[in-house]
């Protein structure tokens, strides 16, 4: 018979051993970081690039084959003082997205009708029409459009092109009509400082489909005195019918202390 409770030494190793690997996980995390955070920020254009030969493996399930997804999108480094907003530039919770959406995230864009909320470069949407999403409707508002529009035009030709749409949308207005997306994608757009959280969670609820619909929200924590934004978040969600379930972070391709995904669906 094993004995029932392990010696107090052996717990003791067994922490110690699962404190380390702990510490290795995230100084390697630290390292990859360095690689792809803030690599192009200043940067005229952003190249994402996702290889799954130096990757985790992800496979086309129709036809086994490898994809691998290389998007350039153009920024604007001013866009910020010149009115185009905080749109002009590729954020890090959309580039930890993109990847994410490229390995174990794939399911959850293609084939479905996807929207992408406050948009910006569109970085994640033109992904998602890579990765063989049915249509992607690309949404923000005033004059970071041009600039969507531009790097939608410049990255998708052809058959690809003709499943895309560009359009402004204020979150929770209703033009876009009720529950029309099996995906909706959300990076970056958490930021209670500049924008209210409220109208971008009826947006989520609005647009996702009432069966099976999902929508996977990027988020990168910036401390907020007033209350946390990611436990209003979730609040705002309850309320809605929604749940939201972190990703965990051995499915994460890019992982960062203060980035999370969530995939939120309906109760
Ligand atoms: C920080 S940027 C993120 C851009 C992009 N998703 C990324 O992560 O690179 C936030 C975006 O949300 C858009 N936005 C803010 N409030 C909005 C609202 N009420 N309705 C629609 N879009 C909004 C902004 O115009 C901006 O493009």
């Amino acid at each position: 018979m094993p004995p029932k409770h392990k010696h107090p030494i052996a717990l003791a190793f067994q922490d110690a051993s699962a404190t380390a690997s702990k510490s290795s996980n995230k100084i390697s995390n630290k390292i990859k970081e360095l690689n792809w955070r803030q690599q192009y920020s200043q940067a005229e254009y952003y190249p994402f690039k996702y290889d799954p030969d130096t990757r985790d493996v992800t496979k086309d399930s129709a036809n086994e084959k490898k994809l691998a997804v290389e998007v350039t999108v153009k920024q604007r480094q001013c866009g910020e003082q010149d009115g185009t907003g905080t749109g002009a530039v590729v954020w890090n919770a959309a580039h930890c997205l993109s990847s994410y959406m490229c390995s174990k995230g794939v399911e959850k864009v293609k084939g479905r009708r996807v929207v992408d909320l406050g948009t910006g470069t569109g970085l994640t949407g033109i992904v998602a029409v890579k990765l063989g999403a049915e249509d992607v409707c690309f949404t923000d508002v005033g004059r970071v459009l041009e600039l969507t529009r531009e790097n939608v035009e410049g990255n998708l030709e052809g058959e690809e092109g003709g499943r895309v749409r560009t359009e402004e949308y204020w979150w929770g207005s209703g033009t876009l009509g009720r529950g029309r997306f099996g995906c909706v994608l959300v990076a970056d757009c958490i930021l209670p400082k500049l924008y209210p959280m409220e109208p971008l969670v009826e947006a989520i609820d609005e647009l996702m489909v009432e069966e099976g619909g999902v929508c996977l929200v990027s988020y990168e924590h910036r401390t907020w005195f007033e209350f946390d934004p990611r436990e209003r978040f979730l609040e705002l969600c309850e309320v809605k019918g929604l749940q939201a379930v972190r990703v965990p972070e051995q499915d994460m391709v890019e992982v960062a202390e203060d980035i999370i995904i969530w995939e939120v669906t309906r109760k």
